[in-house]
């Protein structure tokens, strides 16, 4: 069976036999990787557990996939294209020789400092090619990486070493973003202040700055010297973890989301393959950050699995003006791109001369990620960027899904603005009703579930499966929920319209509330807060805190200043609240519970929208808060 659909009756007839006989389907599938040794057996699974194997006692490795395979043919093709934050730095090109070198040589630099199959390593990186390098040699050797998005704080790092147990942290001395650079190590020492298991710290020199290491750190340089540089890949069961990734619950703490070897690698490339319709020779820039999902399977593992140039970019849209993705793109010749709507909407404010002076003739494909596009950014999308001329694939997928799971594939099946439109190959989704129940008719909208496992499902939360089985499975028997709303049209396409549950999206990031009140309610001012989000015309969300202060305390502009401060220490700086409403209460329900759907109706300004009300505990203090927000 081609691995390549390339025309809707072909996507039509493999969703069938994807549904009807998912087991020849995907066995079918994965005979284009290269394995150890062949499953018992394709699917075994049972959601009530819940338990899900793919691809049972299969080996493998995966980066064996993503770098031997190609040498013989490809070896000197361009795998990774980096180009950095500031424009008149050289770009670094590494083919997939150079790159298999360095993978092999940082795995041994990980065997060195103790690091064997199983263990989990942290990495708290800027996104330079040392990042992906690393992210593969762990794989390489069978350790599971744990990669902390760079924007993260100490306390936020901290809780992610500890919950995974991390031994080794790979770090830099510092991150370049723009006009700025961050201070990595600092906020690392931090951390390792707060935590207990790293063993050693092996320390990127990137901002070159003259910090002196501790104890039990290391000098990446000086490790990687004399390092030989071929290593066998270590052989992995399809079920072996191949990393953890924490994204934000609406209650507690993050959720270390564990994903396997075998499932994740077939799943990644065929959807990278498919829904970008990659050619041979097409240069791929996918501007997410290797600390979110969409960079682990799109920015590294689907393009790489296919043999494809992926480009890595260290800096942020605006920086030196709001021209450089543009200018990226004319200078590497991108022929698909991906980004996020966010991106797009704070593009879309500068000049139409930024985009305009830079040739972007070589594009081919446009993709979406991480929240639902606006029309009109839409529009501006596929008029500015793609000149009419681009598919554009508005892709619907979960850190937990681990592969795109709801898109259009780009100029075979067709796209519909503002629509994710169709499911994946293999993806199952349902829509439920306020009962519980699958809605079959359309159009329809209600909650998005799925009810059939998928390659690359995560399998569990790392150390709690508990909490898995309660937030995944157990809102609806025998489907996966998504957290997510959506209605389906006339003809069965999907619009996300956004999250159901206490997690807000803002620019693309998912955070949870409830650490944010936490966080806000440590300030000794505080009595309770409730934060909500409200829409924001770049950022899709922007966060709005109600906060009620001690008796006698006034709130004030250096009070709101306080509450951003915190939430920067315990989470980060991408938590801050864009508005902060002192009030006297929240409104609750009889059983004391803060009714934030209210909340969210008044931070949006849909006061005439507020439902019933009068089942509150306190109906009065909802006046008071309209009032203090008007
Ligand atoms: C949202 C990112 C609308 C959704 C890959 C989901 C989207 C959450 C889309 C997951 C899209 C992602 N249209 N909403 N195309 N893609 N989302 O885990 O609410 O960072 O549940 O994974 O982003 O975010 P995460």
């Amino acid at each position: 069976m081609e691995f390549n659909i390339s025309s809707e009756e072909q996507y039509r007839s493999y969703y069938q036999k994807s549904i009807q006989d998912p087991a020849t389907f995907w066995a079918d599938i994965a005979t284009n990787f290269k394995w150890k040794q062949k499953w018992d057996e394709v699917l075994d699974y049972d959601f009530s557990i819940p338990k899900i194997t793919w691809f049972k006692n299969a080996k493998l490795n995966i980066t064996e996939n993503c770098l031997d395979r190609h040498l013989e043919q490809n070896g000197d093709k361009i795998a990774i294209i980096w180009e950095p934050n500031n424009p008149n730095e050289d770009s670094i090109k590494l083919s997939y020789k150079e790159l298999h070198t360095k993978v092999c040589q940082f795995a041994n630099v990980l065997k060195n400092n103790g690091a064997k199959k199983g263990d989990r390593i942290c990495l708290y990186m800027p996104m330079v090619p040392e990042l992906a390098i690393a992210v593969l040699a762990c794989a390489r050797i069978g350790a599971v990486h744990s990669v902390v998005f760079a924007g993260f704080s100490s306390k936020a790092l901290a809780s992610r070493i500890d919950d995974a147990k991390c031994n080794i942290l790979l770090t830099a001395d510092g991150a370049f973003r723009g006009t700025k650079t961050i201070d990595l190590i600092t906020i690392a020492n931090a951390a390792l202040e707060m935590s207990s298991s790293i063993e050693t710290t092996i320390v990127l020199q990137r901002i070159k700055s003259d910090i002196k290491l501790k104890k039990q750190q290391k000098w990446w340089h000086n490790e990687i010297r004399n390092v030989a540089i071929t290593a066998e890949p270590e052989i992995m069961d399809a079920e072996d973890l191949l990393f953890i990734l924490y994204t934000s619950g609406s209650t507690g703490k993050p959720k270390g989301m564990v994903h396997t070897s075998a499932g994740y690698m077939v799943n990644t490339a065929f959807t990278f393959q498919n829904v970008f319709q990659y050619n041979k020779g097409d240069i791929y820039w996918c501007t997410a950050d290797i600390g979110w999902i969409t960079g682990h399977s799109y920015i590294i593992y689907g393009p790489l699995l296919q043999g494809a140039t992926t480009v890595m970019f260290e800096g942020i849209p605006t920086f030196p003006d709001g021209g450089r993705f543009w200018e990226v793109v004319a200078k590497h010749k991108v022929n698909l791109f991906y980004t996020a709507p966010t991106a797009i909407r704070a593009l879309e404010k500068f000049p139409i001369e930024m985009v305009n002076k830079h040739d972007l003739s070589s594009l081919k494909v446009l993709g979406t990620v991480g929240e639902p596009i606006n029309e009109e950014a839409w529009h501006w999308y596929d008029t500015h960027i793609g000149k009419g001329n681009c598919p554009i694939v508005d892709t619907w997928w979960q850190t937990e899904t681990g592969a795109m799971m709801i898109s259009s594939l780009a100029g075979i099946t067709p796209q519909k603005p503002t629509f994710a439109t169709l499911p994946m190959i293999g993806i199952q989704p349902v829509l439920m009703d306020d009962n519980g129940n699958e809605i079959t008719k359309n159009p329809a909208e209600g909650r998005l579930a799925i009810k059939f496992p998928w390659p690359s499902m995560a399998r569990t939360i790392y150390g709690n499966h508990k909490r898995y089985k309660d937030t995944y499975f157990s809102t609806y028997k025998n489907k996966y929920f998504t957290g997510d709303g959506a209605l389906r049209d006339a003809n069965g396409f999907y619009r996300i319209t956004g999250r159901v549950d206490d997690v807000v999206i803002v620019s693309g990031h998912n955070l949870g509330t409830a650490p944010i009140e936490n966080a806000i309610n440590e300030l000794s001012e505080i009595v309770e807060s409730a934060v909500v989000g409200f829409p924001h015309n770049i950022k899709g969300n922007a966060l709005y805190a109600y906060v009620i202060l001690h008796d006698g305390i006034n709130g004030n502009d250096s009070i709101r200043a306080d509450i951003n401060k915190l939430i920067s220490k315990h989470i980060g700086p991408i938590a801050k609240c864009d508005k902060i409403q002192f009030v006297k209460g929240l409104p609750k329900t009889r059983s004391g519970k803060i009714m934030r759907r209210i909340l969210r109706k008044i931070a949006s300004k849909e006061m005439d929208n507020l439902g019933d009300i009068s089942t509150l505990l306190n109906p009065d203090v909802v006046q008071s808060i309209i009032k203090g927000c008007l």
